[in-house]
């Protein structure tokens, strides 16, 4: 039922957009995906969906599900798209081989919470541990990576004559012949392979790795981040905080039923939502008249381009949690309501064409989370005071 519902507004808000912009048929504005109902495609050691721009109208991110059972190994490959990804539950244990001699390989295992960060095209592996595995949202600042197209070594020891795998891995012809027949024959299946649970999670590398300290790995669990008076919050990895990742930023934000993330846009990023738990509307603002309303659920992505006016609002009755991803290693945000209250109320209302009554009556310190929206009636002379402030 929430489904159809989703849907209809969309049709609506689609509508509203060919009758208000004459945008033509084929150009509506997709900005939330039902990601939930996309059906997952099973490998032996566990399953992945994802999110490009052939189904979601995002011009620069694309996302992805993955969920690791105990043992399921995402073989080691890699891609020309940044990857940011949050372990949603269980733990796996990540390595990424970088190049240069200080961190040759960053192996870690990450818990609910943790973050990494993956440079483009630097190759890297997964792997779901005991009891419980993992579940893993990745994004990617390109609009069609899709992880079932990455380079892996699979794919490209498959492309290989015997002699030349021989040579390049250092065996005998009928030892690579083996190998190869062996691979081939498993084909597709690599994509998320399942190994032993025990020996993967105990068995040493083959070559002495020097570990360092954890450079693709970020806890979002240690951070301090301030906290609204109902228990919303934004808690950030950043380039500041996590120096590695800087071409891609994220966060989770918690909102408290009845809690919205207020009109904003990002001057520098483009932000691509998934929505963990809770209903939230959404609201997406492009140009005069263009623009859409949403609601989704746990499952679901949504897309706010750079620049675009845009909110999250919790409309259900538990708590709401989405994590946001930025294509940019700092994001910076600008909020209505301090934009509004940077001139004279007489000014705004002139402007947005109404009563200077009514623009004093405006909360001009309503920027970020206010938690519950409540009807403030600031006194005229606050509000000024808060006005000019700003
Ligand atoms: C998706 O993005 C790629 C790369 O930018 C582009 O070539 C392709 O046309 C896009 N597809 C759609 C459906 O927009
Ligand atoms: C919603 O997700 C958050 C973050 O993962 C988690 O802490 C919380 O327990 C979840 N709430 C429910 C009702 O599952």
């Amino acid at each position: 039922m929430r489904s159809s519902m989703h849907w209809a507004v969309i049709a609506v808000a689609c509508v509203s957009i060919l009758l208000q912009s004459g945008c033509v048929a084929g150009q509506q504005l997709k900005y939330v995906e039902q990601f939930s109902k996309q059906p997952w495609q099973v490998f032996p050691g566990g399953r992945f969906k994802a999110s490009t721009n052939s189904s979601m109208s995002a011009t620069s991110m694309a996302g992805a599900l993955f969920e690791l059972k105990p043992g399921g190994v995402r073989e080691l490959h890699w891609h020309n798209a940044a990857e940011w990804a949050m372990v949603l539950r269980g733990t796996c244990r990540a390595t990424v081989l970088d190049e240069g001699k200080t961190h040759p390989t960053d192996t870690w295992d990450y818990t609910a919470g943790d973050v990494w960060y993956f440079p483009p095209n630097l190759p890297h592996s997964v792997v779901g541990l005991a009891p419980s595995g993992c579940l893993v949202l990745a994004s990617y600042k390109s609009p069609d990576t899709n992880e079932l197209k990455a380079l892996s070594a699979s794919g490209w020891l498959a492309t290989l004559n015997v002699d030349t795998a021989a040579l390049a891995l250092g065996v005998p012809a009928g030892n690579a012949k083996r190998m190869l027949d062996k691979s081939r024959a498993q084909g597709r299946s690599q994509f998320i392979a399942q190994g032993p649970v025990q020996q993967l999670a105990s068995q040493q590398p083959s070559l002495p790795v020097k570990r360092t300290k954890a450079v693709h790995r970020f806890s979002l669990a240690k951070n301090k981040y301030p906290v609204g008076p109902d228990g919303s919050y934004v808690n950030k990895a950043d380039v500041a905080t996590f120096p590695a990742a800087t071409e891609m930023s994220g966060a989770i934000l918690r909102l408290a039923p009845g809690g919205m993330r207020t009109l904003h846009w990002h001057p520098a990023a483009d932000e691509w939502q998934y929505v963990i738990n809770g209903t939230v509307e959404v609201g997406v603002f492009t140009a005069p008249g263009e623009s859409i309303t949403a609601t989704i659920g746990p499952g679901d992505v949504g897309f706010a381009p750079v620049s675009s006016g845009h909110y999250v609002r919790n409309i259900g009755k538990d708590p709401a949690y989405l994590v946001l991803v930025f294509n940019n290693g700092v994001f910076t945000s600008i909020d209505v309501s301090n934009f509004l209250g940077a001139v004279p109320p007489s000014w705004l209302a002139a402007g947005l064409g109404i009563s200077s009554d009514d623009a004093r009556s405006i909360n001009y310190r309503l920027a970020g989370l206010p938690g519950r929206p409540r009807p403030v009636q600031k006194k005229p002379e606050a509000a000024k005071k808060a006005g000019r402030k700003l």
